[in-house]
């Protein structure tokens, strides 16, 4: 768990980045319909979440650095008896304030009346543009009330600031309490994979297969931090398949991605392996090339080097495995400066990994790949998928989709691969399938 005092350490390092003259507004994530009156799972803004541990919609986060009265406050629902007996308990005003460090804290409903006057005053307002047009027109209206007393003194803004500039550049490092989610979130998807690989057996559907996880991720009290890719075969071929109803055949490869999200940080693991627990040689062959490239980019994942060097170190060891296989031709040079590869590896090898799947964060300042540092946690995840029409190839090779992806943290030394907890060496997967 994350204590009061580190978000409140968050709350008062982005003020300090923010100024004197600023305003920070985060509201709550909009709780979403799924169809008629059904909703989607509540899941809390990551920003506000970073900012507030407050799990509850219909709030809204206030920082005014420098303000003596109160920096931070929170508008939030009030408690309520009746509602309450409905949808469980809320914390209130009293709770925004004795249990996630509020210096104030009003009801919801009053921001109308007390948020122009926080904004008075105010040079900069921090703000996420065009997230939620509704709150966007909100805001304008807010504004608008301080200006339409400029005669009579009032200070409107003048400059408005996209809050991501400050914001995500603090979530890109994350601290010792956040590295110890990441890593259980890690560690319970890493344990429904082995799960996975020991049910897994032809004849299956992928959607049994997925029961696996949601049973393994409620079991610990997580989520999936995504939808889950399922693809036995084939299926394993299409990056984004979500479909997860196709019976699995022996003889096939079953790509897996599937992540755990733990008290809202995620992990984003992928293993490939085969319906029956074995290998055959062409899968082999084309499994060690991932393997062999998804090691080397991890070895990149050190501070000092830069963002896309382990990009680089994967997309070679490929391209030179592509070619020993008699599936490319010509130099390793020339197939890099071409992009040969591309029918085959077509995807980057990883991204930030936080709050979100693919977490906020810059890639580049002033155009150049930024320096990995301590704190910061990536995938590693290369493939190689051969459609099953790829021209070109010997029919033995089509169809065959394969990726794995590990979640690494950078360190001052040794990269650390948190979701180690699932086999990814071929002979250790084989085993653990032999073993039922
Ligand atoms: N599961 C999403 C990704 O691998 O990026
Ligand atoms: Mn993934
Ligand atoms: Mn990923």
């Amino acid at each position: 768990m994350i204590e009061p005092k580190e978000f409140a350490r968050r709350r008062r390092q982005l003020m300090r980045m923010a100024g004197n003259d600023a305003i920070v507004i985060v509201a709550a994530a909009p709780e979403r319909v799924r169809n008629n009156d059904a909703h989607y799972p509540y899941r809390q803004d990551s920003d506000f979440h970073y900012l507030s541990g407050f799990a509850e919609p219909d709030a809204v986060l206030v920082l005014v650095p420098g303000r003596a009265a109160s920096e931070t406050i929170l508008f939030c629902r009030e408690r309520d008896r009746e509602r309450e007996r409905w949808d469980g308990p809320r914390a209130g005003t009293e709770g925004a304030i004795a249990a996630h460090g509020m210096d104030d804290a009003f009801p919801i409903d009053d921001i109308d009346d007390i948020l122009p006057g926080l904004i008075e005053g105010r040079t900069r307002v921090y703000y996420h543009f065009g997230r939620d047009t509704e709150f966007d027109l909100k805001l304008i209206g807010w504004v608008n009330r301080v200006r339409a007393l400029v005669r009579q003194g009032a200070k409107p803004p003048h400059e408005f600031v996209a809050l991501s500039h400050l914001l995500h550049d603090l979530r890109l490092y994350k601290s010792r309490g956040e590295l110890r989610l990441m890593r259980k979130a890690a560690k319970i998807a890493a344990g429904a994979h082995v799960r996975a690989m020991r049910a897994a057996r032809p004849g299956m559907n992928e959607h049994e297969v997925e029961a696996e996880f949601l049973h393994a991720f409620r079991s610990n009290d997580a989520v999936p931090s995504y939808e889950p890719i399922v693809g036995g075969g084939a299926n394993g071929c299409v990056l984004h398949y979500r479909a997860n109803n196709a019976p699995l055949r022996d003889g096939d490869l079953l790509l897996i991605d599937a992540g755990a999200e733990y008290q809202c940080y995620a992990s984003d693991i992928t293993r490939t392996f085969p319906v029956n627990g074995r290998f055959s040689p062409e899968q082999r062959s084309l499994y060690d090339i991932v393997l062999a490239a998804q090691l080397a980019g991890i070895d990149e994942v050190r501070a000092g080097r830069t963002f896309d060097a382990y990009h680089d170190a994967a997309v070679r060891t490929i391209t030179r495995g592509l070619i020993k296989l008699g599936l490319l031709e010509g130099s390793v040079e020339r197939n890099l400066r071409e992009h040969t590869y591309r029918k085959f590896y077509m995807h980057k090898t990883g991204h930030w990994l936080g709050l979100d799947v693919h977490d906020v964060g810059d890639y580049r300042i002033d155009g150049e790949f930024r320096v990995l540092e301590p704190g910061m946690v990536v995938t590693v995840e290369p493939g190689i998928y051969i459609a099953p029409d790829q021209k070109g190839v010997p029919a033995r090779f089509r169809g065959i989709g394969i990726r794995i992806e590990d979640d690494v943290v950078v360190t001052d030394g040794d990269p650390e691969v948190i979701s180690a907890g699932a086999p990814k060496d071929p002979d250790a997967i084989e085993a653990l399938m032999a073993r039922q």
